[in-house]
């Protein structure tokens, strides 16, 4: 795996060797990297299920609230889980790492509470250590997260929460500085105008230590959200109506630390379902959650996949060419805008005509031209795209352009005739655990180029 070592202290003195090892053999490595994916016929045997990105880094940035230890579990070695690491050790906080799939954070030593451009920058989700440090330390200053492909990502719904429970807030050279009076915030009732997933972590991480009771409504009720939730109970918090959309946070004097196994990732998971779906086969799924994917399971089903589950398995059965289905994404419990571009490449080789509407982010359609490049018959107006299945794609080198693109692309290139390149897959590096490791041991021929 890219990031190799034992479970080793990386004190401040380690920091630069860290940095200096990963920016610049790895970061190389990230910005060059290419795969090549020849179709290889049907999917067959088990894929284990890594730990959810989108759970692990609310997760990491918990690790703030508290001088105790917090022990994570089942972490995917990510680049963005990198990435938050070294935020982390730069504001002081202890971060150890067996680089396999643990990780031990103590804020006991954190002494800076400035979180910088160049890693917020490269990591919107870095924005997630603003309530954390405001609430632990009084006062917080963090880099602005730029938008980035998929939309503006603005984080007004952060900030006005923030400022209900007493902060002030100015954004000063492209940083939100805030400060909690009296180093303290107040305990409030906030009423998100937009579901957000970030912002409702963000503010359920900051009523945690705050003087009083917190009341937030309009909450994101998705299972990374739930995890972050579970976990800060686990450390001491007080806090109901978890999985709800209204939760009510009784503000305490500390956290503890506690270990706490990370969610597994519904998303990557539902990445693998949608391969199987697209070339036939018969692949199960360790240590998944099928229950944190039901509108995903219930889409494929209705594809023609043979979907049958337990506890922490999902076996897919496909034994012919897909069923086109109409796809609208919206927060949890419905579709998940995370697996739009997957199922919108599944559909492009399906039998029939499909819709597909993105009602959550503005801009998330970047895999269409690249789809279209290969052979598909995709038009988009405004946030819909309407699909007609083709028998077989074309392979070609086609460009990543984020995460859920990259994932697209790939899924593409295993039933395209020919040979797929996909290029800047350091976007992918960022979201999927050794995909071509995954996806290679149930019969996919897909090979890292080193750039
Ligand atoms: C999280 O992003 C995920 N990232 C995203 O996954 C995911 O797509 C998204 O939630 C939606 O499920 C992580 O958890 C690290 P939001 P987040 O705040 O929190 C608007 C992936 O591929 N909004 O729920 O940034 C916003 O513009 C990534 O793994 C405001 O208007 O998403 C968007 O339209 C991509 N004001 C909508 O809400 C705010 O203050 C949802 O955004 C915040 C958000």
């Amino acid at each position: 795996p890219p990031f190799s070592g034992c479970l080793l202290p990386t004190p401040l003195t380690a920091l630069s060797y860290n940095r200096a090892h990963f920016s610049s053999k790895n970061f190389r490595e990230l910005t060059m990297d290419k795969l090549k994916i020849i179709a290889n016929g049907k999917l067959n045997g088990e894929i284990t299920v890594s730990g959810a990105k989108n759970a692990a880094l609310p997760l990491m940035c918990a690790g703030l609230l508290t001088s105790g230890t917090l022990r994570l579990k089942n972490v995917p070695m990510l680049a963005d889980v990198k990435t938050t690491q070294k935020l982390l050790q730069g504001m002081g906080a202890r971060v150890m790492t067996d680089n396999i799939s643990e990780f031990e954070i103590n804020g006991g030593t954190v002494n800076n509470t400035h979180a910088p451009y160049d890693l917020v920058s490269t990591m919107r989700a870095s924005i997630l250590v603003l309530g954390p440090t405001l609430a632990r330390f009084g006062k917080a200053e963090v880099s602005l997260p730029g938008g980035c492909a998929i939309g503006s990502r603005p984080v007004d719904q952060h900030l006005k929460g923030l400022e209900a429970m007493g902060a002030q807030i100015t954004i000063e050279h492209g940083y939100v500085k805030a400060v909690a009076p009296q180093g303290k915030l107040q305990g409030a009732r906030v009423v998100m105008d937009v579901v957000t997933v970030g912002g409702t972590e963000n503010l359920l991480m900051a009523a945690t230590l705050a003087e009083g009771v917190t009341t937030l409504e309009n909450c994101a009720v998705e299972p990374e959200v739930v995890d972050l939730a579970e976990c800060l109970v686990k450390m001491g918090a007080k806090i109901s109506g978890i999985g709800t959309s209204t939760m009510i946070v009784e503000g305490v004097n500390e956290l503890h630390g506690c270990e706490h196994s990370v969610v597994p990732d519904r998303i990557e998971a539902g990445t693998f379902l949608c391969a199987v779906a697209m070339t036939g086969g018969k692949v199960t799924l360790r240590h998944a959650a099928p229950k944190t994917m039901e509108a995903v399971l219930d889409k494929l089903t209705e594809a023609g996949a043979i979907i049958t589950t337990g506890d922490d398995w999902i076996t897919i059965e496909m034994q012919q060419r897909p069923k086109a289905v109409n796809i609208r994404t919206a927060v949890h419990p419905a579709f998940p805008t995370d697996m739009q571009a997957q199922f919108m490449a599944m559909n492009v080789v399906a039998e029939g005509v499909s819709k597909v509407t993105e009602t959550i982010f503005e801009n998330r359609f970047m895999h269409v031209p690249e789809l279209n490049r290969m052979g598909a018959n995709i038009s988009v107006d405004g946030h819909t795209a309407l699909l007609t299945g083709v028998e077989t794609l074309s392979g070609a080198t086609v460009m990543a352009t984020d995460l859920r693109a990259s994932a697209s692309l790939v899924l593409a290139g295993l039933v395209a005739s020919g040979e797929t390149i996909v290029d800047r897959i350091y976007h992918l590096d960022r979201g999927y655990e050794y995909i071509e490791k995954k996806l290679g041991g149930v019969g996919a021929k897909i090979e890292r180029i080193r750039g």
